[in-house]
């Protein structure tokens, strides 16, 4: 049997509460007890199970109160019947027959609050209280998953702007290739032409220094190409941190060591590319601010994890310049290793030196949906 009463307060936009307990006494001093503390309420009754789940998949109440031990089951049978719910009202224990261990344990399982039947006089302070409560857990669920949203569309995001850059890059390297590196090696025929064609001294002088330029330039150029769109790449992963290595130590005379457990590593593009920028970016950062003597570079693709490290032996990154606002190298690393379902640590101390590892999964079902990348 299903009873309704309304008590205390205004009748419009009474809350709802469902009452389960089987003494109609019971409900009677409980009805009682909102009317007194002047709480609005359209208070339900029933004493079944079936009844309480016909009850709440009918109508949304705002509170359930419920007498622990009834003929045939308990509050916590209830309880459980609630989980179908997507969200749950607060549930509070009303009742005389539970020891203190019990109602404990009903709280651990999720049950808002537990008050005995004799302190009906702070019947309503629990339900405010346990709204309450209920209101803050929702505003914080609600709140997690915008969080959680907006990160997912920020590392969508950060992966599409990775894209757009590679993209541009590519298209940037092959016009220096076609217009710039092309016209530069005519002219370096032309200028052969004339050496051949030629006797006056002066006049061999200057092409002399014209070609020494126009080979200066021919060598930018590819340097440039290269930094755009690391073709190095084509020869596989470990190849192209060899020549990033090796042209590192030649250019700044830091020693660098490279290791690895295996010379043929074949990730994705997607991930050679991101290990590659990674490695790029970390070399740079160990050139300008480390004041090192030696860098390491270890990568491996042990347990189905790529890693690549790079440490120096410097002076160390400080909070407060890892935290700097201007500084975009080691953020976008961050987010660049999202994109391919991977993760960057940065592990540094003052005067002794910075590693900075990505590992990322290489099993396909860790993997993000591939990103054309260039
Ligand atoms: N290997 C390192 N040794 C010592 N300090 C470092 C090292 N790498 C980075 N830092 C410090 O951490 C800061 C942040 O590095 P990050 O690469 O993010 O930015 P940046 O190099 O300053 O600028 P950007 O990379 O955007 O051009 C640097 O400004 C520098 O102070
Ligand atoms: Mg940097």
């Amino acid at each position: 049997m299903i009873t309704s009463n309304h008590v205390g307060g205004p009748p419009d936009n009474p809350m709802k509460i469902l009452h389960l307990e089987d003494s109609a006494l019971d409900h009677q001093l409980v009805c009682h007890a909102l009317n007194k503390a002047g709480l609005g309420a359209e208070i339900s009754r029933v004493d079944t199970l079936a009844q309480f789940c016909t009850a709440v998949n009918q109508t949304s109440f705002d509170v359930i109160l419920a007498d622990y031990r009834l003929p045939g089951f308990t509050a916590l049978d209830a309880w459980s019947a609630l989980s179908t719910l997507s969200v749950r009202p607060p549930f509070i224990l009303l009742s005389g027959a539970i020891g203190e261990s019990a109602a404990v344990s009903a709280i651990h399982l999720g049950i808002s609050d537990y008050l005995h039947k004799d302190d009906l006089g702070k019947l309503a302070r629990v339900i405010g209280r346990a709204l309450e409560m209920n209101q803050t857990r929702a505003a914080k669920a609600k709140a997690d998953l915008e969080l959680a949203a907006s990160e997912k569309r920020l590392t969508e995001f950060a992966g599409y702007l990775q894209s757009a850059i590679e993209r541009e890059r590519g298209a940037i390297a092959r016009e220096i290739h076609d217009d710039i590196g092309g016209s530069l090696a005519a002219a370096k025929l032309d200028l052969a032409w004339v050496t051949r064609h030629g006797s006056d001294p002066t006049i061999q002088a200057h092409i002399q220094a014209a070609t020494e330029m126009l080979q200066h330039a021919l060598g930018a150029s590819q340097r440039i190409m290269m930094n755009l769109r690391p073709s190095i790449l084509d020869q596989g992963l470990f190849a192209a941190i060899q020549w990033l290595a090796t042209s590192f130590e030649k250019r700044t005379g830091i020693q660098t060591s490279l290791r690895t457990n295996n010379e043929h590593l074949t990730p994705s593009k997607s991930i050679e590319l991101t290990a590659y920028r990674t490695a790029q970016e970390a070399l740079t950062n160990v050139s300008k601010y480390a004041n090192c003597k030696r860098v390491a570079i270890e990568i491996s693709d042990a347990e189905d994890v790529l890693t690549l490290e790079v440490t120096d032996d410097g002076k160390g990154i400080s909070e407060h310049e890892l935290k700097n606002p201007d500084a975009f190298g080691i953020r976008g690393l961050h987010e660049r290793a999202k994109t391919v379902g991977g993760w960057l640590d940065v592990s540094t101390r003052q005067g002794v030196g910075t590693s900075i590892i990505l590992s990322v999964p290489l099993s396909p079902a860790s993997q993000p949906l591939p990103q054309e990348q260039f």
